[in-house]
């Protein structure tokens, strides 16, 4: 039986900060945002979006009334979420108005979390074929204003349905993972900003991969000269490259080029949106598949997860016959066509904005916001959500 991937989407705020503009305010040269680590835009979460509106928003989209129906388990990657003890995924499910008979969960090993959640939802759909799994990826990235890693925050989710019978990327069986206690990037519970050792998390980034991708030959048998593309999790969307380079001289030069020309399509998306943490992968695949319109069904493509701490995995993926017909080319990019720049100023007011942690109410205003559902505010340490279409 094929599992996979049948639909995807994203979903990113309406705001987003111009990177020339954020490098001039921090007196650094523009070209090492936008060639040195490589991005364009950063996306910028107002307060009326958290993890649960972005992930709800992807969904929202996506889903049919006959998916919902199918849908049993929600699975929610999540690690800047809203709550210690109660999961994403249960705010989400409300808001979509799935059915009660669902298991729901929140998963979090940085931004590894909605592999983890695919290879569950794998599992669950072997021992149930006719049920369909929502994994969701939902993170907003925060390091803190002025320092090194403020170049490499965004905001953004991802929404799978995962599947029998896939309509876009059928999951192949091998898949090389490795785990290593690592201090690289973490957020310790009192801390809304990520810790990190930079350099520490590009050299174990890099590491990961030529770990994972040794492993993976060795179990699949398969070269680089098999693949059409490979996807990276993308901090930023220079660090992939930083580690597809150190492989590449093992793939024929014809081979080389067809890597290099896709890893840039796969970019694109991430360029203009920033690092959305456990949907940082995902969003690549869909930038891949949504402009790079020579690939075919067949080819396969490869997908590197890391998540600091760390967990590393590779593992692959076949195109399906008509996956375009499942695609939202033209939806994204009106998302895209649609936000609005903020000026560096206005992105530090937005940043510097939180909501009460002293059990007192502030309600937002939701009507700035133009997303479906947004966070419209906080009652008693309850956040309080609406969905606008309902
Ligand atoms: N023109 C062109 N390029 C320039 C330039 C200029 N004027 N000035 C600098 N550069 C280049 C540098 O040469 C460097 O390139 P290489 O990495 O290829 O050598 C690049 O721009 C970045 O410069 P620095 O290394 O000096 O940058 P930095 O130390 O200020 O910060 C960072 C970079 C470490 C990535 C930092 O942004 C950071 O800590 N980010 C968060 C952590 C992160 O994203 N880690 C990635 C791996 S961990 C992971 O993947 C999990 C996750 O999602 C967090």
């Amino acid at each position: 039986m094929k599992i996979g991937i049948d639909k995807m989407n994203f979903y990113a705020p309406h705001l987003f900060v111009d990177m020339n503009k954020l490098a001039v305010a921090r007196n650094v040269d523009p070209d090492k945002f936008t060639i040195g680590i490589g991005q364009d835009k950063m996306a910028i979460a107002p307060i009326t979006q958290d993890s649960v509106t972005l992930a709800a928003n992807a969904a929202l989209d996506m889903l049919n009334e006959e998916d919902k129906k199918q849908i049993d388990f929600v699975i929610f990657g999540t690690e800047t979420g809203v709550d210690s003890s109660k999961s994403a995924g249960v705010y989400v499910h409300e808001l979509l108005g799935l059915k009660p008979q669902t298991r729901t969960v929140e998963v979090k090993q940085a931004c590894f979390g909605a592999t983890a959640g695919i290879q569950m939802a794998k599992g669950h759909i072997t021992l149930n074929p006719d049920s369909k799994v929502l994994v969701l990826g939902s993170d907003i990235a925060r390091y803190g204003l002025n320092t090194p890693g403020e170049a490499t925050q965004g905001a953004g989710a991802v929404a799978l349905l995962i599947s029998a019978d896939p309509g876009i990327l059928a999951l192949e069986d091998n898949s090389a993972y490795f785990t290593s206690d690592i201090m690289d990037f973490w957020r310790p519970v009192y801390s809304d900003k990520a810790f990190v050792d930079g350099k520490l998390s590009n050299e174990q980034y890099i590491a990961f991969f030529k770990n994972v991708w040794k492993a993976y030959k060795g179990k699949s048998g398969l070269e680089l000269n098999d693949f059409e593309a490979i996807c990276f999790h993308l901090p930023y969307t220079k660090m992939g490259y930083k580690a597809l380079k150190t492989v590449l001289e093992e793939a024929s030069e014809e081979v080389q080029e067809r890597l290099l020309a896709n890893y840039k399509e796969s970019t694109q998306y991430n360029r203009n949106i920033g690092n959305i943490y456990t949907g940082s992968l995902y969003l690549s695949l869909i930038s891949l598949l949504e402009r790079q319109t020579d690939l075919e069904p067949g080819a396969r493509i490869g997908l590197y997860s890391y998540g600091s701490g760390a967990v590393g995995e590779f593992f692959t993926g076949i195109l399906q016959d008509g996956f375009r017909k499942q695609l939202a080319t033209e939806h994204h990019q009106k998302l895209f066509d649609a936000r609005k720049e903020v000026s560096v100023a206005e992105y530090e007011a937005i940043f510097e904005k939180t909501l009460p942690s002293d059990g007192s109410k502030m309600e937002l205003d939701i009507e700035e916001d133009p997303s479906t559902i947004c966070l419209s505010g906080i009652t008693e340490d309850k956040r309080q959500y609406v969905n606008k279409a309902k």
